[in-house]
């Protein structure tokens, strides 16, 4: 089983604001923001945690999103491979009812992580390509839920199962894989859907990194990203939202 590139985010966990778990780069983007956004109200319209709901959420970088979660729920345990990650989700969101912890090795039930009702795990999944550890972690995840509990989780997936030769960026996982992955660990998918296409649409990446640096307004971003929706085209290359329920 392959180790997590831990030094790799270990490293970028410095980086200021959202940068150190969208863009990986030394600025806080306009970019970052906007698809904050898009990925908080993707999951708010997605999942409905409950006051007295116990949460994961796995790979929670610098707590993006427990900081969403942890006022909504009655406890969130947050997990990450890198000790850095951890480090500033402690600092960044110093919850009472925020449990933050480094996962040594592939991850494994103990007593606390029984019986959840949820567990997000968003960008966490695309970032684990080896095929033994995203068993282990899917495996992890199916026996950690109580039964009707919910796993939402948000990937950069490929339409089709990308090939040998593809470009490096094509890499990723098949959405089709993914989703039969989860089904066959009894975990029915309940909705798997696009929620930004806006860098296909825009292609170019002269115009994507135009976007990033916040030179085009973000309405035009926007408004780009509804008229590909509408036309429900499925793109080839989309951060899918996914949500599943333990049978
Ligand atoms: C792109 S960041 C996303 C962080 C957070 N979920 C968010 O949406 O802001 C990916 C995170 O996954 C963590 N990670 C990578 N591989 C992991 C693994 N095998 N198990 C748990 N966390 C992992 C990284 O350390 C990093 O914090």
């Amino acid at each position: 089983m392959s180790a997590s590139p831990r030094s790799f985010w270990d490293e970028v966990a410095r980086l200021p604001g959202l940068s150190a778990v969208t863009d990986y780069e030394p600025v806080e983007t306009c970019w970052a923001r906007y698809l904050t956004v898009l990925h908080l109200r993707a999951i708010g319209s997605a999942l409905a945690p409950r006051p007295g709901d116990h949460y994961l959420d796995y790979g929670c970088g610098v707590g993006r999103i427990t900081r969403w979660l942890a006022p909504r729920v009655a406890r969130v345990l947050a997990l990450d491979t890198s000790a850095a990650m951890i480090e500033e989700a402690r600092a960044r969101c110093p919850f009472a009812n925020v449990e933050h912890r480094v996962l040594e090795g592939p991850p494994a039930s103990d007593a606390s992580l029984r019986e959840l009702d949820g567990i997000v795990a968003i960008w966490v999944l695309q970032h684990i390509l080896d095929d033994e550890l995203f068993a282990a972690t899917l495996d992890f995840f199916a026996a950690a839920l109580r039964p009707g509990g919910v796993l939402c989780c948000l990937d950069r997936l490929c339409r089709e199962e990308p090939r040998d030769e593809a470009p490096s960026y094509l890499r990723l996982r098949g959405r089709a894989r993914q989703l039969d992955a989860l089904e066959r660990r009894g975990l029915r998918v309940l909705r798997a859907e696009p929620v930004s296409v806006a860098e296909q649409v825009l292609g170019s990446p002269a115009l994507t990194r135009l976007v990033k640096r916040g030179r085009l307004p973000l309405a035009a971003t926007a408004a780009l990203d509804l008229a590909w929706a509408r036309r429900q085209r499925d793109p080839f290359l989309a951060d899918v939202l996914v949500v599943a329920s333990r049978a």
